[in-house]
């Protein structure tokens, strides 16, 4: 039976936060003053995670009563009915066990989730996958014609390919010069054309990632693609322009990941090249499954293992460090502070590696995706604001972009910065500029003062009496004035390794997990994609010249198609 979800807004945690909010004010420079201990009492680490909330408004009392507030949403014990197979992706009645996919070897005890033996089942699909990896990787599995794989060619959207992608692009120099992926996810043609644009067909493997494997976006971009193999090969003469060479074309440059395996098969691939996963992994936390195929392919096993190890060492700390040093609770509670009692509407993260580029990407489907809801797991309406917005540039392109309204503008932001000690390419400027950079500067050190430098400002701002001490005419001080108390999170790590970047995905798959548990919602469901997509079948046969449909469609829909049939050369 579902437990049914606490009202927040119903429990005395929340009215005594109301009570708190009362007389509070952001007083960032008051309480360092205050309180020398503040940034290490508030730093916590989880891992290799080196977490410092201390530049975030709020005092003990506020995290007291959040942690009291947690309590009272009994989330110890959604993290726990999580982790051991409960129903919790209520309207979709089914276990939530991202966290099973990377269990230790041997875990005692055993996970058997609805007469399921988990960990078995986990342990043989990842050494399938690590198999399939090692045979790529060797040159033992081979194209039509022999060749090697130099290029692997991941087609999915979604979770299905943000995770792939984004984990691809920050472990980058773990890759090797002889095999590179590209990911083909977008329904525009553009996106299929250019990625295919100057591969060999001999050398390029397909994995079509897909859980149900009736995606539009993949199933027709994996058709483009088997159409442009058979081309391609046909046209070099490497096979013959018949039915079994197509088909055995297919075989060898095509596998799947899916939880589908009939469909999988019946779009002719091989299903003993398939790599399954469950139902019970949701497709935006699903890189550490076998949706990861094509890492464990371009990066290697060891690689691929490493990082869910990562992913593991924050679960344990997740699952086992009391509330009040649990790292992703606290920061999960202080996103509910920002969005729920400071009207908090965005959220940034701002990685500080370039190689975490498609980070904020990632994290907007896992916690878009997984919190904007307006209902809450029992059907009924949620109480309060629910997912806030989450976007990102890496540093220092944001600096240069759209900090001004984090600094100057109206609205409270908070922002997540990210960081690692020792960079991927440790480069030196040899000359300098003669000025701020001197001759032989450590370039990820002029890189980390941008870092350091931003959370700083943001958090303690300039006075208008310090703008005016510098000599500002009276009426630039108001321009040139910050206000600070503008909340950051700083999350730093010695350096971007697999375990590292396992850590901070599993860091926020938490994150978005607590916040849901405070409004009661369920984090794992999605229907509010469902709409869109139906309609888009609904509409296509408008599109594609059906009079009739076109009159079926809304005044707008019907005259936004017109001007496409009459613009389309
Ligand atoms: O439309 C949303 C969604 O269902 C995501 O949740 C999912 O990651 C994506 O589509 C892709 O789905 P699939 O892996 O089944 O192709």
């Amino acid at each position: 039976m579902t437990t049914p979800p606490v009202d927040a807004t119903t429990t005395p945690a929340w009215d005594d936060l109301r009570r708190h909010l009362t007389d509070f004010r952001g007083d960032l420079r008051g309480w360092f003053a205050a309180d020398p201990d503040r940034a290490e009492r508030l730093s916590h680490s989880a891992g290799d995670l080196f977490v410092d909330l201390s530049k975030n408004l709020v005092v003990d009392d506020t995290l007291e009563l959040l942690v009291r507030l947690a309590h009272e949403v009994h989330l110890p014990e959604r993290i726990e009915a999580m982790f051991t197979g409960e129903h919790v992706n209520v309207t979709e009645d089914r276990a939530v066990l991202h966290t099973a996919l990377r269990r230790a070897p041997g875990t005692e005890p055993g996970l058997v989730v609805d007469g399921q033996d988990v960990d078995a089942d986990v342990a043989r699909e990842l050494d399938k996958v690590c198999d399939f990896a090692e045979q790529v990787r060797s040159g033992t599995w081979s194209g039509i014609t022999g060749k090697p794989v130099t290029t692997v060619v991941n087609i999915g959207i979604g979770g299905s390919d943000l995770g792939p992608v984004m984990v691809y692009e920050a472990l980058e120099p773990y890759g090797s010069s002889d095999l590179e992926a590209r990911f083909v996810s977008n329904i525009d043609p553009t996106d299929v054309a250019q990625k295919l644009a100057g591969l060999d067909p001999e050398t390029t493997l397909f994995i079509v990632a897909s859980k149900t494997f009736g995606t539009l976006e993949t199933l027709t971009n994996a058709r483009l693609a088997r159409a442009w193999l058979w081309e391609q090969l046909i046209a070099s003469g490497a096979i013959e322009d018949d039915d079994d060479a197509k088909q055995a074309a297919v075989r060898a440059h095509f596998v799947a990941v899916s939880t589908a395996l009939d469909k999988v098969e019946a779009f002719g691939i091989d299903p003993a090249n398939a790599f399954g996963f469950w139902d019970w992994v949701g497709g935006r936390y699903s890189v550490d499954s076998a949706i990861g195929t094509s890492l464990a392919v371009t990066f290697g096993p060891d690689v691929f293992r490493e990082l869910l190890a990562g992913f593991r060492t924050v679960d344990e700390h997740f699952r086992s460090t009391p509330l009040e040093r649990n790292v992703p609770a606290l920061m999960g509670l202080l996103n509910v502070w920002y969005v729920n009692f400071l009207d908090a509407h965005t959220h940034a993260v701002l990685p500080y590696a370039q190689q975490l580029h498609r980070f904020p990407a990632y994290l907007q489907q896992l916690t878009m995706e997984s919190n904007g809801k307006s209902v809450r797991w029992d059907g009924s309406e949620v109480t309060t604001q629910t997912g806030e917005v989450f976007w990102g540039e890496p540093g220092t392109n944001g600096q240069h972009a759209f900090y001004q309204l984090i600094h100057q503008g109206t609205r409270t932001i908070p922002a997540d910065f990210i960081a690692f000690a020792t960079p991927a390419y440790p480069l030196t400027d040899g000359q300098g500029d003669g000025k701020a950079v001197a001759p032989g500067a450590d370039v990820h050190e002029l890189f980390l003062a941008n870092f350091f430098a931003q959370t700083q400002a943001l958090a303690f701002g300039k006075t208008a009496d310090e703008v005016r001490a510098e000599g500002t005419a009276e009426d630039l001080v108001s321009a040139r004035t910050f206000s600070g108390n503008r909340p950051t999170t700083s999350i730093m790590a010695p350096a971007l390794t697999p375990s590292v970047l396992g850590q901070l995905v599993a860091l926020y798959e938490h994150i978005t997990f607590v916040q849901g548990v405070v409004w009661g919602i369920d984090s794992f469901d999605q229907w509010g994609v469902e709409l869109g997509k139906k309609l888009a079948l609904e509409v296509a046969p408008a599109v594609a010249g059906d009079d009739a449909a076109l009159e079926g469609q809304d005044p707008s829909t019907r005259s936004l198609i017109r001007y496409y049939r009459a613009q389309r050369r």
